[in-house]
């Protein structure tokens, strides 16, 4: 099944790459790797699907060389990756681990031998276990071992990156991991939260600050967005709707692109907030160079009894991918046109966009015409966005292999390669043979 929308279709110079984490494909048991905080969430009972982590993961670090030979192989311009903090800083700060070193290096001029643009994302979620114990993202002072490690990470690399992001998806590092508590380190506390919340966004600011006064160029930050709705008519959903859309979406934009929170959500975390936080908000708000928007799903939302934020998800009519996401590549166009909104012509990229599915084995191959069709869709509605006047530059499909996926472990499979995970063997499904096809450079 091949894609209607092709690179013929995108305006020239439009860059077409996959995305990973480290700590969803490298293995974190391999090169002398220190212990992150996912590691000891995942250790612990009830918080990843059939008790699974990251030790082995795609066996990355020590595939990589095959990795970018598909990244290749395939017609993809550029890959997005991420660099473990805990790797390349066991304890988190202090000596760091040469061969953590040694392998980013191996990565990105791989990465550069096969004509791919390294774009690398300097926090993936895997904050060291040190760190944790220390407070981690509510600590005021991540702020600093951030960009003290984005030092240490560029004095190695930073001389061939083709770009930086530092964070991906601060409201996961925060409103999930310490609101809800699904992600590490599964804490529920609203105190916790609002701290998180403006210390990632300070720690974002730190590294920007520091990363400039070096010299590096084109940076930014991966933001994730939901196309929100209200479930009803009612005032009440109406309402709840602006709450969700307050927490998840405005306070990253106001925060990053205006140097303001929105007050629907400051009516919660007011409270909660660190004393001064206020005199940050100019650090957060410096210029980027690009912003990335990861996108899966819109979001129905109702109200629900209780305190504060007192919203439900609803369940949609639309068909759904595995995760129980709606499909709507609409969405995509939305959000790329309300980020546009805040981020004025600087460049924009999706730098996540994908979907799990089942992914039936038939004689060695993966059929995944759910996939091309999911794919297909939102490059339109990407190419919509960019008739809208968006100055999107890049699309990055997640992911280019089945991996970990955090407190769900290896069940549910985004990639376009399907991993056997005993045996680590990699298969290109069809949505990867469809995706070559689609990206040819005649
Ligand atoms: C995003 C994450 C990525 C992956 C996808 C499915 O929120 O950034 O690591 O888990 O969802």
């Amino acid at each position: 099944m091949p894609l209607k929308n092709t690179r013929a279709a995108f305006p020239d110079g439009f860059l077409f790459g996959t995305a990973t984490a480290a700590y969803q494909v490298e293995g974190s048991s391999f090169g002398g790797c220190g212990p992150s905080h996912w590691d000891t969430f995942a250790a612990t009972p009830g918080n990843v699907v059939g008790g699974e982590n990251g030790a082995i993961a795609c066996g990355s670090y020590n595939r990589v060389n095959d990795d970018l030979d598909l990244l290749q192989a395939g017609n993809f311009d550029a890959y997005r990756f991420s660099l473990s903090w805990s790797r390349i800083l066991p304890e988190g700060r202090g000596a760091p681990n040469a061969e953590g070193l040694d392998y980013y290096d191996r990565l990105v001029d791989g990465a550069l031998e096969r004509g791919l643009k390294p774009l690398a994302t300097l926090y993936h979620w895997d904050l060291p276990a040190a760190l944790s114990d220390l407070g981690g993202w509510r600590n005021r002072d991540v702020a600093d071992w951030f960009a003290d490690y984005s030092e240490v990470v560029l004095d190695r690399v930073g001389d061939r990156l083709w770009g930086v992001g530092t964070i991906n998806e601060p409201w996961c590092v925060s409103w999930l991991s310490h609101f809800l508590g699904l992600h590490a380190p599964g804490t529920r506390d609203i105190r916790a939260a609002a701290r998180a919340m403006h210390f990632v966004l300070l720690a974002h600011g730190r590294a920007m600050e520091r990363m400039r006064a070096r010299g590096q160029q084109n940076l930014g930050i991966v933001l994730n967005h939901e196309d929100i709705y209200p479930a009803d008519d009612s005032p009440e959903a109406k309402a709840a709707a602006t709450r969700e859309d307050a927490t998840y979406n405005r306070w990253f934009l106001e925060g990053v692109f205006r140097g303001t929170y929105p007050q629907e959500a400051l009516a919660g975390l007011g409270p909660h907030m660190p004393d001064g936080w206020q005199d940050d908000m100019a650090l957060i708000s410096q210029k980027l160079d690009w912003i990335g928007t990861n996108y899966y799903t819109r979001n129905l939302i109702g109200p629900r009894d209780g305190l504060w934020p007192a919203t439900a998800h609803v369940d949609g009519p639309l068909p759904k991918t595995e995760m129980g996401w709606e499909i709507f590549p609409e969405g995509l166009t939305n959000v790329l046109k309300r980020v546009h909104s805040y981020a004025g012509g600087i460049p924009q990229f999706v730098t996540e966009n994908g979907m799990a599915a089942p992914d039936a084995v038939a004689n060695g191959a993966v059929q995944d015409d759910d996939r091309i069709a999911y794919i297909d869709a939102h490059f339109g509605a990407a190419l919509a966005a960019i008739e809208a006047g968006v100055p999107l530059k890049g699309y990055f499909t997640w992911s280019l292999m089945d991996n970990f996926e955090w407190a769900l472990g290896y069940d549910k499979r985004f990639g376009i390669v399907r991993v056997d995970f005993d045996s680590l063997e990699r298969t290109p499904k069809a949505s990867y043979q469809a995706l070559k096809a689609a990206l040819a450079r005649n």
